[in-house]
């Protein structure tokens, strides 16, 4: 989703925006602009199209533009498509709002996320006399803002709450105006936005990489608050205009861990710092040999007396909940469903009142599944977080929180966080069969046993990518990939399918196998490649029935397995061995190879591992 930065101190603010954004750009954007101001001089506001390079070459890398003070933004468009003139900055004033150079206007701003009753809002601004340039729902937002401003004679922050009591839907809105140099206001609802101080300057940003090369103590702004910005300072405001004490959170990795170090992409040194996401996650949660939830503040009584859970997550980390559905089902016997927040939240959720609601989220962000967890908890259900974004606002908002310890995801695709997840679940899972008695105390400890063999495991699989990358080579021109899978193989399959087709835009979908006769097989032609996750032994047999059954119609099979399963290498043209591990945990190998694949096929493809198309990494709207 757009990314937002501001800053006001001493040196120059171009270059540090400039800057900022590109530790933002992870998040997707096809647009970008930038407003800086020198003093009580008018804000000059530059955009452009297409990656951040295009602005950087207008400004000379920021050189050309001269101020202290400034705010900038990605921008991946929602409302309007993505041209110059729907770029942000927007500016209050009756411009063009495509023209670079300096803006008369009153204020001048971006934003992150949807105002949802804009053309209601802009029906009254045009019958006050203002114009709109733009398509943008952005525009309103801050010509709403002008309008009180104006109309009430007041100071910025009461202006701002007059807007966001006005306005519905998600916003991150940094602003400046025109009769406040130096100075940067800021507000929010269900978009996130962050504050750093340091040395006398003051950063604002979407999210702490932007900001992290100045500071590690982040003050995190609250849902309905607005900050008002000066060099060194920020201060918070309520919704009634009074200041409230600022809260600042301590950032425990440092910037490096959000750079390359060494790797071509984001994405393969993310997939590599698997092994370390995972022991540290688990490491977090055994203790003296068991497992110990009470940092997540579920105790054995909690536990003990859940009737049921439901699982609420988009994307992979639905297909995380997937996994958590079978191996809590499977160990500690509680009925469990993985539902997809977007779908969970407008349900009547008839749930038990004893149950718990499980948010899997990396960024705690998430729109749907933080409306997913405020629909929950509106009910009066238990709401336990699985979240990897320290002070996001899904971590904040739950009863309980589990943090995944992955450190920070830059790479739009999803990998170390996923496996963080699966192995916080597997925790999970492990624990509540214990506590409620389904397990025995020698089962306990293998299990145990088995979780924090995991992280060597997979540096294994890593260790032989190259045979994946050769197979990717091959299947470079593919246009159709299935996956299929029963059990836990089907949950993996899921991600594996997704991981392909996001980043190398390759067709792909997922079946349980035993689906794939109902329809989807009449798809299968000659050179097809099917891909079958094999590592569920009671159940595996079926699935290579079904494969050979898509061999007969001319495909070509790729089966992932573990050694000692069933020959597998009999039925299958291509097999990918993983270790051997507990059948309930090897979802944590069997993705490995998938998530390789996926990489190699994007990097042969020559597109943009890292920054897919139409992709962002935090999806903070609707
Ligand atoms: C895919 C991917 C997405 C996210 C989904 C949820 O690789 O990353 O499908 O898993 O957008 O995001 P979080 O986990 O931040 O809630």
């Amino acid at each position: 989703m757009c990314g937002i930065v501001g800053f006001t101190g001493v040196q120059q603010a171009a270059p540090v925006l400039l800057d900022g954004l590109t530790k933002l750009e992870y998040r997707g954007y096809d647009s970008a602009g930038l407003a800086v101001r020198n003093g009580s001089s008018l804000a000059e506001v530059v955009k452009a199209t297409g990656k951040l390079r295009n602005l950087a070459e207008k400004i000379d890398g920021g050189a050309a533009l001269k101020g202290t003070c400034g705010i900038g933004h990605t921008r991946w468009a929602t409302h309007g498509e993505p041209t110059q003139t729907n770029a942000h900055p927007h500016v209050s004033g009756n411009a063009t709002g495509s023209a670079s150079g300096p803006v008369e206007s009153d204020v001048v701003g971006v934003h992150n996320g949807i105002i949802e009753n804009y053309e209601e809002l802009k029906a009254k601004l045009l019958s006050h006399g203002y114009t709109f340039y733009s398509s943008t729902d952005t525009e309103v937002a801050i010509k709403l803002v002008d309008y009180y401003y104006k109309k009430y004679k007041i100071g910025p922050i009461d202006a701002i709450n007059r807007m966001m009591v006005r306005v519905r839907g998600s916003y991150a809105l940094a602003l400046m105006f025109r009769d406040y140099p130096g100075e940067i206001y800021a507000a929010r609802k269900d978009s996130p936005m962050i504050i750093g101080i340091a040395d006398g300057e003051t950063f604002l940003a979407s999210d702490v990489p932007a900001v992290l090369r100045y500071t590690r103590d982040i003050y995190y702004i609250d849902n309905l608050q607005s900050v008002r910005l000066v060099p060194g300072e920020a201060h918070f405001f309520d919704l009634n205009g009074d200041e409230v004490p600022m809260v600042s959170t301590h950032i425990s990795w440092d910037a490096e861990a959000a750079e390359k170090g060494g790797y071509e992409h984001f994405m393969i040194k993310e997939i590599h710092e698997q092994p370390r996401a995972v022991k540290d996650t688990l490491a977090s949660l055994i203790k003296d040999g068991g497992i110990d939830l009470s940092g997540a503040g579920l105790t054995d009584e909690i536990l003990a007396g859940i009737s049921e859970i439901r699982i609420a997550a988009c994307g992979s980390a639905w297909h995380a909940g997937m996994a958590g559905q079978y191996v809590i089902e499977n160990l500690a016997e509680i009925p469990v469903r993985a539902e997809l927040a977007s779908e969970f939240r407008y349900k009547k959720m008839l749930i038990d009142k004893d149950a718990l609601v499980i948010l899997i989220s990396q960024s705690g962000e998430t729109a749907d599944t933080l409306a997913a967890l405020r629909a929950a908890k509106a009910r009066g259900i238990r709401t336990l977080a699985i979240v990897n974004v320290v002070g996001s606002t899904i971590a904040r908002e739950a009863d309980n929180v589990l943090y995944t310890l992955a450190g920070p995801e830059i790479a739009v695709a999803t990998t170390k966080a996923y496996s963080a997840q699966l192995a916080a679940v597997y925790a999970l899972a492990t624990k509540l069969a214990f506590v409620r008695g389904k397990i025995a105390a020698s089962d306990y400890k293998y299990y145990i046993e088995e979780l924090q063999a995991i992280p060597d495991k997979i540096s294994h699989i890593l260790d032989d990518k190259e045979r994946i990358q050769w197979f990717a080579s091959k299947y470079a021109n593919a246009h159709d990939v299935f996956f299929i899978g029963r059990g836990l193989d089907y949950a993996v399959s899921l991600e594996g399918s997704l991981k392909m087709k996001e980043i190398s835009y390759i067709h792909s979908e997922a079946y349980a196998a035993g689906e794939l006769k109902h329809g989807t097989i009449s798809l299968i032609e000659n050179g097809i490649l099917v891909i079958g996750v094999l590592t569920q032994g009671e159940l595996l047999e079926k699935t290579v029935s079904n494969m050979a059954e898509c061999k007969a119609r001319g495909a070509y099979l790729m089966g992932i397995t573990s050694n000692g399963n069933y020959n597998v290498e009999d039925s299958v043209n291509f097999t990918i061995y993983v270790p051997r591990a507990d059948e309930n945990f090897i979802a944590s190998l069997a993705v490995v190879p998938l998530q390789l694949l996926g990489y190699y096929l994007s990097v042969a493809r020559g597109l943009d591992v890292d920054r897919p198309r139409n992709l962002a990494k935090s999806v903070t709207v609707e």
